[in-house]
């Protein structure tokens, strides 16, 4: 049994101070940092302490990774194993477990801020609208890995939820065309969010119809996000005329003056009735 420990650590967007209090502790600490130096921005593994061994492991297969990371708990030693984003969102990180767990080997995940998230953010949009959009799917196309049954964009887009797109940006003409067969609108709102979080981020805004060109001549290819939906049009943020209730855009109840759950009665209500606690707000909403 190796005396080492694992930390797969969620390393966010590319934003050090996006990082969690832990990732950064857990970093400082470690005996050797492995890092996915493609996406990971480089900023991030200086939180290393000095003379810890610090790798990149874009250049380097599985095997070669597992080799380090085993030797170093063989010898006591921490590793943290930095990934982009989060952790759990294509993060290649079940292959390691499962090594890891062969080797009986102690580890743990630190999750971090999704890119998808950090893009959201960056775009000012909430990604789940009352009565607009409350599904957000996380996916990607097929491209040299292939799709599980069911889970074509043609399917998931029959929907009509908001889209976060990974790993696809060279495929923007054929998502269009996947998106509109399916009944997106071709004024639906898109943003293309690339590198987010580092110094060179661009963002792209546009539609259905418009979108793949303005993707072309930006000549992006890599890092980037696709978010396509109706969540994301910009006309919601439009300034309300009076606060609370009867703005044009749907608000959530839970800020509603007249919305009473388990912390707040709504206004008119009287607790000393005993009414009810409405079952959404049993659920927590
Ligand atoms: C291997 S996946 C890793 C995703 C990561 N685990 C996450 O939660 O963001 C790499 C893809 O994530 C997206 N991505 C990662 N970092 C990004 C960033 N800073 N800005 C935009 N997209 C990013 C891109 O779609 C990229 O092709």
């Amino acid at each position: 049994m190796a005396s080492g420990k694992v930390y797969f650590i969620g390393g966010g967007p590319g934003d050090p101070e996006l990082l969690t209090l832990k990732a950064k502790r857990l970093m400082e600490t470690a005996d050797m940092v492995i890092y996915a130096d493609s996406l990971v921005h480089p900023s991030i593994v200086e939180f290393a302490r000095p003379g810890a061994q610090v790798h990149g492991s874009k250049t380097l297969n599985l095997g070669q990774i597992m080799e380090l990371t085993l030797q170093a708990v063989k010898e006591g030693k921490t590793v943290a194993r930095i990934q982009s984003g989060d952790p759990s969102i294509y993060g290649a990180m079940l292959e390691q477990m499962r090594v890891l767990e062969r080797e009986g080997v102690d580890y743990e995940i630190i999750p971090g801020v999704s890119s998808a998230f950090a893009a959201a953010a960056r775009l000012k949009v909430e990604l789940t609208v009352p009565e607009v959009s409350q599904t957000v799917i996380l996916t990607r196309v097929e491209g040299r890995v292939s799709m599980p049954p069911g889970e074509e964009l043609s399917s998931l887009a029959s929907h009509g939820s908001t889209l976060v797109l990974f790993l696809s940006i060279t495929r923007m003409p054929r998502i269009v065309r996947e998106l509109r067969a399916a009944g997106y609108p071709k004024d639906t709102p898109v943003a293309v969010a690339y590198r987010v979080g580092w110094p060179d981020e661009q963002i792209i805004r546009g539609t259905l119809a418009d979108i793949s060109p303005k993707v072309r001549a930006a000549k992006l290819t890599l890092q980037a996000l696709i978010l396509v939906g109706k969540a994301l049009d910009p006309a919601l943020r439009q300034p309300v005329t009076s606060l609370g209730e009867g703005t044009e855009v749907a608000t959530s109840h839970l800020y509603s003056e007249t919305y009473t759950h388990r912390y707040r009665l709504g206004k008119g209500r009287s607790r000393a009735k005993k009414e009810p606690v409405p079952a959404a707000s049993r659920d927590g909403d």
